[in-house]
């Protein structure tokens, strides 16, 4: 039905030819097939307005309507609060939005399912965003490994996030090494969040595909404190094996955006990060995303 062209041998596949906004129920029913084959794809050559983009997230499910503080306050599309406009200005060498390994709001009851993220200004070079397959994460751990996760539940946590003291993020550009004040969240230009309401969630760190049926693994780096009833100090160590694990190069793929291009990412089974390598050069992308289950 559709021109289906993998990015990588892990996950991510570029569809060609689809306008989104003229799918039929067929058509949309095999979008969401192959969504479920490879996690992530990419339509390139969207012409959306704000609405357009809000009707495709709709036929995904409910849409996320909260407002998104972590960890600097970004903005939303005049008129929709659901969207958010991630955009990094050309003189700014602060963090970037989403620059670490992480699956959206992980720290919240419900984690959302979808991600929709539609560029509208793309940097000539960089500002890519990078995936990894978190089915084959779990999948290529020892018999022994899989054991000792199972039951583990980790707590995730709102307050661990990049922009905070204890930042697992680092601000670098082609022509300047990371400078400690460029971590802070105060120090972007939209400001550090002012909500201090302390979200925290734990979720098993292999989770079950609502959708699938296969095991995941479940830990972000820039969300995850800890695992329910270990102490930090304990759970550090395993947590960094897991977190590298997580992302290794051959679970991963690479996305090079173009102006139009719209990205679906299942926030469960794939984790994201944003390339922050593009220092001089503007990046403007919205993002709409939709609410997920409870993690189980
Ligand atoms: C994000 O949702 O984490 C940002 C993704 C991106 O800007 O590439």
């Amino acid at each position: 039905m559709f021109e289906v062209k993998p990015v990588a041998g892990a996950l991510g596949a570029e569809v060609l030819g689809v306008d989104v906004r003229t799918l039929n129920q067929a058509e949309f029913a095999e979008l969401r097939r192959l969504w479920g084959e490879y996690l992530v794809l990419f339509l390139p050559g969207q012409s959306l307005t704000p609405e357009d983009h809000r009707r495709f997230a709709d036929r995904f499910g409910e849409v996320d309507v909260e407002p998104f503080v972590y960890p600097f306050l970004t903005p939303t599309v005049e008129g929709h609060p659901e969207i958010l406009k991630i955009l990094k200005e050309g003189g700014d060498r602060t963090i970037n939005f989403g620059g670490l390994w992480h699956a959206d709001v992980t720290y919240r009851a419900r984690p959302h399912m979808a991600g929709i993220l539609y560029a509208i200004e793309t940097p000539p070079a960089g500002g890519d965003t990078m995936f990894a397959n978190q089915y084959l994460a779990y999948e290529t751990l020892s018999d022994g490994m899989k054991a000792r996760l199972a039951g583990l539940r980790a707590v995730h946590s709102n307050l661990m996030p990049y922009g905070g003291g204890e930042a697992r993020i680092g601000a670098v550009g082609r022509d300047h090494v990371p400078r400690e004040a460029d971590r802070l969240a105060e120090n972007s230009p939209y400001g550090a969040s002012t909500i201090e309401t302390v979200i925290e969630n734990a979720h098993p760190v292999v989770r079950t595909h609502p959708e699938t049926g296969r095991k995941f693994l479940f830990v972000s780096r820039a969300f995850v404190d800890r695992f329910e009833g270990w102490t930090r100090e304990e759970s550090l160590a395993l947590l960094e094996f897991l977190w590298d694990h997580a992302a290794r190069p051959e679970f991963t793929c690479r996305y090079r955006w173009s102006a139009g291009a719209l990205g679906i990412w299942d926030n469960r089974s794939a984790q994201h990060f944003a390339l922050n390598d593009y220092y001089g050069a503007r990046r403007h992308m919205h993002r709409i995303a939709v609410h997920g289950e409870r993690p189980v």
